[in-house]
């Protein structure tokens, strides 16, 4: 291998700019030329890329974002975008791409793979933590410490008011921001898809537990984590049934882009290092199609193929521990 592209890709991650570094730092190790692409897939098509080399990565550790700034390519849908990505890596004699990113740009990865013929590796980078073949995805540890801080400030002011409040986090149509952020702030109550889709109009099943709680406890207040995509009508709809079904003011606070910014936590930058200086490593021992991932603190490799094959389970000890004290 001599020349390798990399590029990040979809919703941006805190720890994407550290896997950048570490790519780039191994591939001088190994004496190969890096060119970084722009704007996820687009900069293959757009021909919009530049040369990293180790003095283009310094500092950039603790930086959020990336600097190789992200998109999502729609282009890449069509046989017809593929192609032209795949011919644009051939031009620039690559041996090899990186696709820093989820399960979506796994696919974009793979579509392109049907007509190029060098290599291909992923790394796992999304704050939602929903790619299989990983424990944990880069940025997934730093979204949970920005909405737990969220969180407790929100308890400040729920506290003086003695009032519910919604807190509806990021995923995508995955719990595992909301259970971890949830569980780690003392949410009286967490919603997520993976605890099956709330009916419109259906609060019964929200509605018991908070009065339970304010029958156990008196008044106080009561936070629901919501993770995005868990009920029809939105979490501000949802807030709403809630107040006009209790009879009390409930507020929804949608937390938002806020959970993908920031500098990332140390795991963060652990993992990001690790798994992209593993995905050079193994490019040069001749891997192909694979995702580098961590199980058990050990760099695995696992099919790019099969990332979003699972729908990787929230932790099932957290769930039965948020259900247990729901009902208490
Ligand atoms: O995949 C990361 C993520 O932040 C999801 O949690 C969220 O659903 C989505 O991206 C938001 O995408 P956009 O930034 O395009 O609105």
């Amino acid at each position: 291998i001599k020349r390798i592209g990399i590029l990040t890709s979809g919703g941006d991650a805190p720890g994407m700019n550290a896997a950048i570094r570490a790519a780039v730092l191994t591939a001088s190790v190994h004496n190969i030329d890096v060119i970084g692409f722009h704007y996820g897939f687009n900069g293959l098509l757009d021909n919009d890329y530049q040369t990293l080399l180790p003095q283009h990565v310094q500092h950039i550790i603790q930086r959020g974002g990336t600097i190789l700034k992200s998109a999502r390519c729609k282009t890449l849908h069509t046989a017809e975008g593929a192609k032209q990505a795949a011919m644009a890596l051939e031009q620039l004699q690559l041996d090899a791409l990186i696709v820093i990113g989820g399960d979506g740009s796994f696919r974009g990865a793979l579509a392109i793979a049907k007509y190029y013929r060098g290599q291909i590796i992923g790394v796992p980078g999304t704050i939602d933590n929903d790619v299989d073949g990983t424990d944990y995805t880069i940025g997934f540890a730093t979204a949970i410490d920005t909405a737990l801080d969220a969180i407790d400030k929100i308890r400040d002011t729920a506290d003086a008011f003695e009032r519910i409040f919604l807190v509806e986090l990021m995923g995508r149509h995955s719990g595992h921001i909301s259970l971890a952020a949830g569980i780690a702030a003392g949410a009286e109550q967490i919603i997520c898809p993976e605890f099956g889709t709330l009916q419109l109009g259906s609060l019964k099943e929200v509605i018991t537990p908070i009065k339970h709680a304010q029958l156990l406890r008196g008044k106080s207040s009561y936070i629901i984590v919501v993770a995005e995509n868990s009920y029809p009508g939105g979490t501000t709809a949802l807030a709403e049934a809630l107040s006009e079904e209790l009879g009390i003011d409930c507020r929804a606070c949608i937390l938002g882009h806020i959970q993908r910014g920031g500098s990332p936590v140390g795991a963060d930058r652990i993992l990001a290092t690790k798994l992209g200086s593993y995905a050079v490593e193994q490019l040069v021992a001749g891997a192909n199609l694979m995702m580098a991932g961590e199980v058990n603190q050990q760099a695995v490799l696992y099919p790019l193929g099969q990332t979003g094959d699972k729908k990787k389970p929230i932790d099932p000890y957290l769930v039965r521990w948020q259900q247990l004290i729901a009902s208490d």
